[in-house]
């Protein structure tokens, strides 16, 4: 069986208005404040880079990059850190930045690793998220769109390395092969 680019699922207008409408929720919920974006690389770098300029604040970012899928669309279960923080957390103001919450397993781990450094606040800001494959109990702050149970692309995600560059969400369909 192979896959292929499909349908848009989220176009890239509806994808900037979201990015706007959370830049505005986090601007409100931190006026005085200032923020350290963390994005769980690869994927959220996208959604960072958009994000981030529809936040009036003061703010800084950081990347983390963590290993969750051992092969290209089930979750392994077992989250690495593969590379840290450069910045130090503690007393800061630290939200958590990434492209989609699936099984909610790569988020509970990397927020616990975060809470035990310290920071005076911790959230999470998702573009997207499926509830219904959760596996671990976790809270999303800041939810871009919630999504059925489908396996997506483009805007950062990828399949297999691939579709990170495209503008907009696609499905992933069997190509019948
Ligand atoms: P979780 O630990 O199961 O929540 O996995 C989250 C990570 O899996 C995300 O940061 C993505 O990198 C990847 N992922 C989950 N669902 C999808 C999808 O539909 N398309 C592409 N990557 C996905
Ligand atoms: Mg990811």
């Amino acid at each position: 069986m192979a896959l292929r680019v499909s349908d848009v699922m989220i176009s890239h207008e509806e994808i900037q208005a979201m990015c706007k409408r959370m830049g505005a929720e986090i601007t409100r919920d931190y006026q005085g404040k200032e923020l350290l974006l963390v994005a769980v690389l690869r994927g959220a770098f996208v959604f960072m880079a958009d994000l981030i300029r529809y936040i009036d604040l003061p703010c800084r970012v950081d990347f983390m990059k963590v290993s969750s899928y051992s092969d290209g669309m089930t979750t392994s279960g077992e989250v690495k850190i593969l590379q840290d923080l450069d910045e130090n957390i503690a007393g800061r103001d630290v939200i958590i930045v990434e492209d989609i919450i699936d099984s909610g397993l790569t988020l509970y781990k990397l927020r616990q690793v975060l809470q035990t450094r310290n920071p005076n606040s911790l959230a999470v800001c998702a573009a997207f998220d499926k509830p219904d494959r959760r596996r671990a109990d976790i809270f999303v702050d800041y939810v871009g769109k919630q999504i059925p149970d489908e396996f997506i692309v483009g805007y950062g995600l990828d399949y297999g390395g691939l579709y990170r560059n495209l503008p907009d969400i696609r499905y992933m369909e069997d190509d019948g092969e």
